[in-house]
């Protein structure tokens, strides 16, 4: 054996990728149904201003921001007034605390 070999079996690289990749797609999918039945693309797109902000203009907005996610979940549990123009959006007491989390990530991954 030449040393230094590492016995990864690299032709299985492409299907754990795409495997990963496939996962990542549905929990993109299920966020988004939660979204659906939650009302919120009633006044939200993912790339254009509708009601509220595009989602991915408050991804940007957010960038790079620690606590974004922490910021992202009040706004939507409490609603949110002022930070994007004259209309405010309502709070949604009712959404628990893993799925707002789910939908914060999904808005802040927004492109
Ligand atoms: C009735 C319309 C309406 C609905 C329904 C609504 N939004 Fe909003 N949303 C708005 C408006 C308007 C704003 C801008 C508020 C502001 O200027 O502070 C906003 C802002 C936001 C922001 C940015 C907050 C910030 O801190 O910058 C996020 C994130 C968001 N909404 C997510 C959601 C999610 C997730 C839902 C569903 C649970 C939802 N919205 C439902 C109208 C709505």
């Amino acid at each position: 054996m030449v040393s230094g070999y590492i016995p990864i079996p690299w032709h299985m690289l492409p299907v754990a990728a795409t495997a990963a990749l496939l996962a990542l797609g549905q929990a993109a999918q299920a966020t988004e149904a939660l979204a659906q039945k939650n009302n919120c693309l009633g006044c939200h797109a993912v790339a254009t201003k509708l009601v509220g902000p595009a989602y991915k203009d408050v991804a940007a907005k957010y960038a790079g921001q620690a606590d974004a996610q922490a910021q992202v979940i009040e706004s939507i549990r409490k609603g949110s007034a002022g930070k994007w123009g004259e209309l405010p959006m309502p709070p949604h007491p009712k959404i628990s605390d893993a799925d707002l989390k789910k939908l914060a990530i999904w808005v802040l991954s927004a492109k």
